[in-house]
């Protein structure tokens, strides 16, 4: 066990930072266990637990994801930004993640969280043509779980959703069915900095008492 485990539950939540830089050392098996079954303790509505995993550790299927992860980020940053030379000289954000584009094979595993598609309550019967989104609402406190769960025992993680840009290939290749969606991915091995506290405007600042204003 290292000084990274187990701190207390207030320290911990302060410090679950997107780690992009990992190590490709492996991670015993029984703490991904631990990882995921902390994962599906998250509430679902009406405990239907709409989540399925695909953990996938294959050389080969890493690398096929993180080609395309690449060319996702490469292609939308390009597209959303116009700025080129940020490849050139990134801010400290923009270099972690085209660290973690580039080593995104490398990591032990890379975690599909999937999750059952169905339509929002507010969606009228008539409109609901073809399968609903996948159900967002009941899939991230699992996800804020394997987190949370990840940090608990020293391991580095961090949420993507690249992978939309190119989901229809991903569902093909990894063989999921249509009537789930993937979340997000999260690439987790042992982290090579160290975690450090986030930063957030402080809930006072975001929080109005009676009304809003
Ligand atoms: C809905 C959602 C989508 C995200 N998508 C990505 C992503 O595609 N790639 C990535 O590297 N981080 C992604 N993140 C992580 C955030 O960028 C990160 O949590 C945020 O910038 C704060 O950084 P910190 O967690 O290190 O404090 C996402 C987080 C959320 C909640």
């Amino acid at each position: 066990m290292s000084e990274n485990t187990n701190p207390p539950f207030f320290d911990l939540v302060g410090n679950v930072r997107a780690m992009r830089r990992l190590k490709s050392d492996p991670v015993p098996m029984e703490t991904i266990w631990k990882v995921l079954n902390a994962g599906v303790k998250a509430p679902s509505g009406q405990n239907t637990q709409p989540w399925r995993f695909v953990l996938v550790s294959d050389p080969e299927r890493k690398k096929w994801f993180a080609e395309r992860y690449a060319l996702a980020i490469e292609t939308r940053f390009k597209v959303t930004s116009g700025v080129e030379g940020r490849r050139e000289n990134p801010g400290r954000q923009l270099k972690a993640l085209y660290y973690q584009m580039d080593h995104m094979s490398e990591a032990p595993y890379l975690l599909l969280v999937c999750g059952k598609c169905d339509w929002p309550f507010k969606v009228p019967q008539e409109d609901r043509i073809g399968e609903g989104p996948p159900n967002y609402g009941a899939v991230y406190p699992c996800v804020q779980n394997i987190l949370l769960a990840c940090r608990a025992l020293g391991l580095g993680a961090a949420l993507t959703t690249m992978h939309q840009v190119f989901e229809e290939e991903l569902h093909e290749y990894f063989e999921i069915p249509q009537d789930y969606g993937v979340v997000v991915t999260i690439p987790i091995g042992y982290p090579m900095g160290k975690f450090g506290p986030v930063r957030r405007i402080p809930a006072e600042e975001m929080t109005y008492l009676d009304k809003w204003g």
